[in-house]
């Protein structure tokens, strides 16, 4: 018999993809263009054309052998090495090869960094809403999840709650920023904040809290936003980041963290993580895929397909009489549900074959998140039935 934590998990599967094959459900009924499906972040815009013919010399011109073999746990040098010198020409920051790990995408390294830091029963805090995997990543090392309770309507984190909720057991801090699902982007006056509070709880406890910053959406900002790099604003700063979105490659597993030498006991922190990527069962990310981006660094995310669908969407949804806060990244639109239970919303959506997510998926009911990463078409198209299910509530 499995286990009875997996059986709770099982039970409890998760609504995104419930919904996701429930879009494809209908799709056979209905046929794809009668379907609008806001249900999952899965980057719609091809990968860039470098991509492809990156790959084809990579694996023309590699020795197979190199190539396809086992490579450190922590990546190959040669790849965190040009990693790191990329970040350093953005950021104005001071890393090395020795500061980067390569791992198994965001989720990856999400679950190395957690193994690395947490003991049973440590506190992990975040910001409601947040990514739902988070409870999961904390609960495989033990730890605990804390919430910061959502802060409606700008979804700008709540500090002062935050502050209360740091105690001698807190040993890590989750932000994500631009935010799944809010869209929002933190400002440098947030971090500064948080930054500070942190500092003043860790000689309070004479503790360590590592910040964690989970960017897969990083690249993907509108109006010229300026996401700031929080490696600058607190020495105890692990980054991770992700290819997934910034180059549409979410399903070839690749990403990295960032461990800086400030970081307290950085070097011991840097060989844990990379015995947690071994043993974790990544042994070490995918070869073909770190040589790839290494060659991709430079590559800027073309963000008019998002842009155009976010102006569509936002506007034509303020129209029909939703409210919702305009999101300055990523690709998602969080919407307040005309009626308390937000699941009847999205039930009552499906009836106009409109798939949502419920806000309780990501610890925030009343809203209901739409990832905007699908057609221009499926936009357009989807205007009219939202008007129809508007119609309902206003
Ligand atoms: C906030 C957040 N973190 C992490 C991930 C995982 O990303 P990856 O595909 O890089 O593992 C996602 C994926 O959607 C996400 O939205």
């Amino acid at each position: 018999m499995i286990s009875e934590k997996m059986k709770y998990m099982v039970a409890n599967g998760s609504a995104i993809r419930a919904m996701f094959e429930e879009g494809n459900r209908l799709i056979k009924l209905y046929g794809a263009e009668n379907v609008f499906d806001f249900s999952l972040g899965n980057p719609n815009v091809p990968a860039p054309e470098s991509v492809k013919s990156a790959l084809i010399e990579i694996v023309e011109e590699t020795d197979p052998i190199v190539l396809h073999g086992y490579t450190s746990n922590s990546g190959y040098a040669d790849v965190r090495e040009a990693v790191a010198e990329s970040l350093n020409k953005r950021f104005g920051t001071n890393f090395a090869g020795k500061n980067i790990i390569m791992t198994v995408g965001a989720a990856g390294g999400l679950n190395v960094i957690l193994k690395t830091l947490l003991n049973p029963e440590d506190e992990v805090l975040t910001f409601a809403p947040y990514f739902v995997e988070y409870r999961s990543y904390v609960a495989n090392f033990g730890g605990k999840l804390i919430e910061v309770s959502p802060n409606a309507p700008t979804f700008q984190p709540k500090l002062d709650e935050f502050e209360q909720k740091i105690t001698p057991k807190t040993k890590a801090v989750i932000v994500n920023t631009p935010n799944n699902p809010t869209g929002v982007v933190y400002s440098e006056d947030t971090i500064q904040k948080m930054a500070a509070i942190l500092e003043a709880k860790q000689k309070e406890y004479g503790t360590e809290i590592y910040l964690i910053s989970d960017e897969p959406y990083r690249e993907l900002v509108y109006d010229g936003v300026e996401v700031p790099y929080l490696t600058k604003y607190y020495d105890n700063t692990i980054v991770g980041y992700s290819y997934s979105k910034s180059l549409s490659l979410p399903g070839e597993r690749i990403g990295y963290l960032v461990i800086p030498d400030e970081v307290t006991d950085s070097e011991l922190v840097v060989a844990a993580a990379t015995v947690a990527n071994r043993v974790l069962g990544f042994v070490n990310a995918p070869t073909l895929q770190q040589k790839l981006v290494a060659k991709c660094l430079y590559e800027e995310t073309d963000l008019t397909y998002y842009n155009r669908n976010r102006e569509a969407l936002y506007g034509g949804l303020k129209e029909c009489g939703f409210e919702c806060i305009k999101p300055e990244g990523a690709f998602y639109l969080f919407v307040k549900s005309p009626v308390a239970n937000e699941k009847e919303f999205c039930e009552a959506g499906k009836k106009y074959n409109i798939l949502m997510v419920p806000g309780s998926s990501f610890a925030c009911p009343g809203y209901v998140r739409l990832a905007y990463c699908v057609s221009y078409e499926t936009i357009m198209n989807s205007l009219p039935k939202f008007k129809e299910l508007a119609k309902e509530y206003f």
